[in-house]
């Protein structure tokens, strides 16, 4: 038996993928490439030791996803698979509505034919929008600022009506909070497109010379330094909290959703201390306007987590900065093709 793991080329599914292959799993990825490199399959598979079967599909292609599950035992889905730019989401929502929405609900038919019904879904704490309170907790009511967000919201409410509609299913929605660092051996971790949006990959490429200086995105705000809070979590406890919530689909159904979160929040500023703490480089920054759609802070209650699938963050802001560091520098380029050589070499060696 496999487990199907959509979208696991991206930044998260590939740390997952090779977790549940050191825990003994049969994997196989389907990704369609439209935003990560097949090169980061070949790290995966050099570290784990094992070939991944890779099927480069697009999850829409219900021909080449049914092939997928007629050549393997698929027993559960981990299902990645989307986009997941807030900007991009705004200024082209058809093409979120239709890749993240159209992916899940194909992806869904396809399980129902073959008789499978456990599935670990990637859902986001942009699902709380702009919290009441905080740390905030899964019974929230909840909302979204931007058609990203809306795309989550709405798969979320999408397999709470598959559930109703046959009781077999099983499905943990996984609301990630702020996913940060990289595989500590340096050779897989993330890899965004362009100017990086999110707060660490901006911090290791001004770290690194490609940026001159970060951007802290206002200074008003209503928190002890004036800096925006959020919950950052290592990727490699995220991907643990896949693998408990696997086991916890494996055998319970129904739908339930999860923080991941570490319940600490930390503001930019803190993460730039810590960066310069832990690495030694400075980072120099100038405080600008705010950005819109921003808020002031959220971080999790992760207690349900805790409570009902056995899972805790703990690596902390240091572990998050120094593996995230050490990514950027053994990869200034992430997975660009004219590193494969020296990738190959620091292998051998
Ligand atoms: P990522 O972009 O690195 O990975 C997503 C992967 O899915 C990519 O490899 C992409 O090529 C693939 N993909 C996209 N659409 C596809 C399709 N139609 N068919 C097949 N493959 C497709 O993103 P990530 O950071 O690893 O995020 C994984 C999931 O977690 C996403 O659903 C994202 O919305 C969600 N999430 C991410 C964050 C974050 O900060 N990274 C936070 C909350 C939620
Ligand atoms: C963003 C997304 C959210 C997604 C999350 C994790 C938006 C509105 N939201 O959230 O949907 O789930 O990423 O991928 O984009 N910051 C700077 N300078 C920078 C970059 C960020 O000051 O160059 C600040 C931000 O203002 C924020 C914090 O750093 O206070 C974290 O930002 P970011 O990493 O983009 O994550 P979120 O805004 O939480």
């Amino acid at each position: 038996m496999s487990i199907l793991v959509t979208g696991g080329a991206g930044f998260i599914g590939s740390h997952t993928a090779l977790l549940l292959l050191e825990a003994g799993y049969e994997v196989v990825v389907v990704d369609n490439f439209s935003n990560s490199k097949p090169e980061v399959i070949s790290r995966m598979e050099s570290l784990a030791g094992q070939k991944i079967p890779l099927y480069e599909v697009d999850l829409r292609d219900e021909i080449g996803l049914s092939t997928v599950f007629e050549n393997h035992q698929i027993e559960a889905v981990i299902h990645f698979a989307g986009l997941k730019a807030v900007g991009e989401s705004v200024s082209n929502p058809l093409y979120y509505y239709e890749n993240n929405i159209g992916g899940t609900i194909t992806l869904c038919q396809v399980m129902e034919k073959y008789n499978v019904h456990k599935m670990v879904f990637s859902s986001s704490a942009t699902v709380y929008g702009k919290p009441d309170q905080v740390p905030v907790a899964e019974n929230v009511p909840l909302r979204s600022t931007n058609p990203y967000g809306r795309t989550k919201l709405m798969i979320e409410e999408i397999l709470r009506d598959v559930y109703i509609s046959n009781p077999d299913w099983s499905i943990a929605l996984l609301r990630y909070f702020n996913p940060l660092g990289a595989h500590e051996s340096g050779k897989i971790g993330e890899d965004p497109n362009g100017i990086p949006n999110n707060l660490m990959p901006y911090i290791t490429q001004v770290a690194i010379g490609k940026r001159d200086e970060l951007l802290v995105y206002g200074g008003d705000y209503e928190t002890p330094d004036g800096t925006g809070i959020r919950d950052y979590i290592h990727v490699t406890d995220l991907a643990m909290g896949h693998l408990k919530a696997l086991q916890r689909v494996k055998n319970v159904t129904g739908v339930e959703a999860y923080n991941l979160g570490t319940g600490t929040g930390y503001s930019v500023l803190d993460v730039v201390r810590e960066f310069e703490k832990v690495t030694g480089v400075k980072i120099p920054y100038q405080i600008v306007e705010r950005r819109p759609g921003d808020i002031a802070e959220c971080y999790a209650n992760p207690n349900k987590a805790e409570r009902e699938l056995g899972w805790k963050a703990d690596k902390t802001l240091a572990d998050m900065c120094r593996d995230a560091w050490k990514w950027q520098k053994v990869n200034p380029e992430g997975y660009s093709e004219s590193l494969q050589k020296k990738f190959d070499s620091s292998i051998k060696n």
